[in-house]
């Protein structure tokens, strides 16, 4: 299977390259299915794939015809049962299988995004409107989670600066600020008695990582819109760090000039810093982050790979850190 997947992967990257559509994708994994003969859960995931986007029609024209990008990685796509099936999603629950399974009463649309802060223009957005005119891309990112998993995902997007320029922030502008809907109503894990973190979840980048070009704004994945576990319709994907700064249901942008604390430093600063940038020699408190189990693993092999600096992005991101410490600053 996976040297399929990475045929698949290959001529995603190349210039003249016409983009897989969800019937290619469907495709590529029935070949797959033939070839290697896969266990039920992926004959599932396929079915998953086949089911109709239920986004509302501006958004599937939207990402109707997507381009390729020259970030894209050549590492083979991980299946879509597992980047849809395997996530971290608290606010419906802390297991793996939890955001799949009580994420489906969550409605994305309508969709807003409020921007305020150090910009010319503020105010709330329908996300129609926040897209508008933006060119869609596919990106295929390798997403490496402080948990020592990894995944490569092709999102659909466009270049967070693309976004943000729209609404001309202001040189006063140092940080922005991301946070993701409060509906305790539709998000079990935001009404639980006992939670982990505070909500809204809220997430930080510095004002130079977020206009960086391979910081995307994803609206789908895999030639479709974002399921809700992967965090619809709206979620940060900034693959050089660890993901959980790749915030999910992203209602509120801000621009700011001092740097508020992230859910997860206040949770726990100890164990997830500021930058969170991917680094094998920085080990967690507990536990080393020179590795990672590259999903999907196999009852025999867990499938461990080398983690790589910046996740394999430092050509591209280690000028943004020259002169910081990486291991006071992680
Ligand atoms: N965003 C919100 N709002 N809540 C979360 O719990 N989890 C983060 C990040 N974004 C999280 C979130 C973590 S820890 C990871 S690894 C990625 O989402 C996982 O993204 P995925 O489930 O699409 O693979």
């Amino acid at each position: 299977m996976n040297a399929q997947l990475k045929k698949i992967t290959e001529a995603a990257v190349t210039p003249e390259n016409v983009y897989l559509n969800r019937r290619q994708y469907l495709k590529a994994m029935a070949l797959s299915l033939g070839a290697a003969s896969m266990p039920g859960a992926a004959v599932q995931a396929s079915d998953d794939l086949a089911q109709e986007d239920a986004a509302p029609l501006w958004m599937k024209q939207h990402l109707a015809a997507p381009i390729a990008s020259r970030y894209s990685t050549k590492d083979a796509m991980t299946p879509y049962e597992y980047v849809t099936g395997y996530n971290n999603f608290y606010e419906f629950g802390t297991d793996k299988s939890d955001p799949k399974e009580y994420g489906q009463d969550f409605e994305p649309h309508p969709w807003s995004v409020t921007v305020s802060g150090a910009a010319e223009k503020t105010g709330t957005f329908g996300l129609e409107d926040v897209l508008k005119g933006l060119s869609i891309e596919e990106r295929i990112y390798r997403l490496r989670c402080v948990e020592a998993w990894s995944m490569v995902i092709p999102w659909l997007g466009v270049p967070l600066s693309s976004m943000l320029k729209r609404y001309r922030p202001l040189s006063s502008a140092k940080f922005v600020v991301f946070e993701t809907v409060y509906r305790p109503e539709q998000m079990p894990g935001q009404r639980a008695f006992f939670n982990a973190i505070d909500y809204p979840y809220i997430e930080v980048l510095r004002m130079d990582e977020a206009m960086h070009p391979l910081t995307l704004m994803a609206v789908g994945v895999y030639g479709r819109s974002l399921p809700n576990q992967n965090g619809a319709p709206l979620r940060l994907v900034v693959p050089w760090k660890y993901g959980f700064k790749s915030i999910k249901s992203i209602q509120k942008i801000s621009f700011v000039d001092q740097r508020p604390k992230t859910t997860w430093e206040r949770a726990n600063p100890r164990e997830y810093g500021f930058y969170a940038n991917v680094n094998p020699n920085v080990s967690h408190p507990r536990w080393s982050q020179a590795q990672e189990r590259r999903l999907p693993g196999s009852l025999f092999s867990a499938n461990r790979i080398p983690t790589m600096i910046f996740n394999g992005y430092a050509e591209e991101v280690a000028g943004l850190y020259q002169g910081l410490d990486l291991s006071v600053h992680y």
